[in-house]
């Protein structure tokens, strides 16, 4: 008897980000094709979903459809993770052992981080997810690496229009990421010195570990995590707002990864 093989392991995109970024939204579009409110996510929310028509999985470029191959390169889980700062270690648990991760969108509220506090925040909560990628990549035992892990930035909300368009969401964000980076060396530090300074080596292997992407005194720069395996892009769209969603550009991306 002919058997088809059912995969037990879907390629899964995290859904990760701040509070209210439309992480929820962007779930509940992707699920019924339609937006339904939200309220804040006390708990993750995982979603089985296929890449709608006209975006093109990248593994299945030269399949027609209608190939089964084709149809099954289209499927893939979406796990939406809440963002409140008390419930992010669903997320964190996601990101300490990404087995199926294929890819993480980062959302964004691009109007939020028009103003000091709201980037502070996205920027804190970004910067503690490249780290871990780097983490992971650099602490790996093989010598090939693990698998890459791409991060899309999705800067959502683009409708409003206190909305930074997205090549501004990126230059702001790297410029409040290397903020974090150095208030998060300088606490280090302050905490080696309080201990009573210790063993100069461990503290400056500690530094290595938790500096994100080139040392040195220049800016962070998203194409720095390259080097880790992971490329970061940033792009604009909208769940809601009265012209309708945009989202073209997230899906594109989804289909590249798979
Ligand atoms: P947590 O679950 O707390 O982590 O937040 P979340 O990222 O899941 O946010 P959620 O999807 O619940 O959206 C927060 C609010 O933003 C809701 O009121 C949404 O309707 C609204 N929202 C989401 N996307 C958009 C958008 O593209 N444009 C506008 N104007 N509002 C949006
Ligand atoms: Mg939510």
């Amino acid at each position: 008897i002919y058997r088809r093989a059912t995969p037990t392991t879907l390629p899964t995109f995290l859904l990760i980000g701040p509070s209210g970024a439309g992480k929820t939204a962007l779930a509940t579009l992707i699920e019924r094709s339609s937006v339904v409110p939200t309220h804040t996510s006390t708990a993750p929310l995982s979603i089985e979903t296929l890449l709608p028509e006209p975006y093109v999985p990248a593994s299945a470029h030269y399949r027609s459809a209608g190939d089964p191959a084709y149809e099954r390169a289209r499927r893939f889980l979406l796990l939406d993770t809440p963002g409140h700062g008390k419930l992010r270690h669903f997320a964190t648990k996601e990101l300490s052992n990404p087995e199926n991760v294929r890819g993480i969108i980062f959302v964004v509220d691009a109007a939020a981080v028009a103003d000091s506090a709201g980037l502070t925040e996205s920027a804190e909560y970004l910067h503690d997810v490249l780290l871990s990628l780097q983490k992971r990549y650099t602490g790996a035992k093989t010598s090939k690496g693990p698998k890459e892990i791409p991060v899309l930035i999705a800067a959502n909300k683009l409708d409003l229009f206190t909305a930074l368009p997205a090549h501004l969401v990126k230059s702001h964000l790297e410029k409040a990421v290397s903020a974090v980076r150095k208030s998060r060396a300088k606490g280090l530090k302050d905490s080696a010195i309080a201990l009573g300074g210790g063993d100069e080596n461990a503290i400056e292997d500690d530094r290595e570990n938790e500096w994100l992407g080139e040392g040195g005194e220049g800016e962070f720069e998203f194409r720095q995590m390259e080097e880790v395996g992971t490329g970061v892009v940033v792009r604009g769209g909208n769940v809601l707002g009265d012209g309708g969603a945009d989202v073209k550009a997230w899906f594109e991306w989804v289909g590249e990864q798979l």
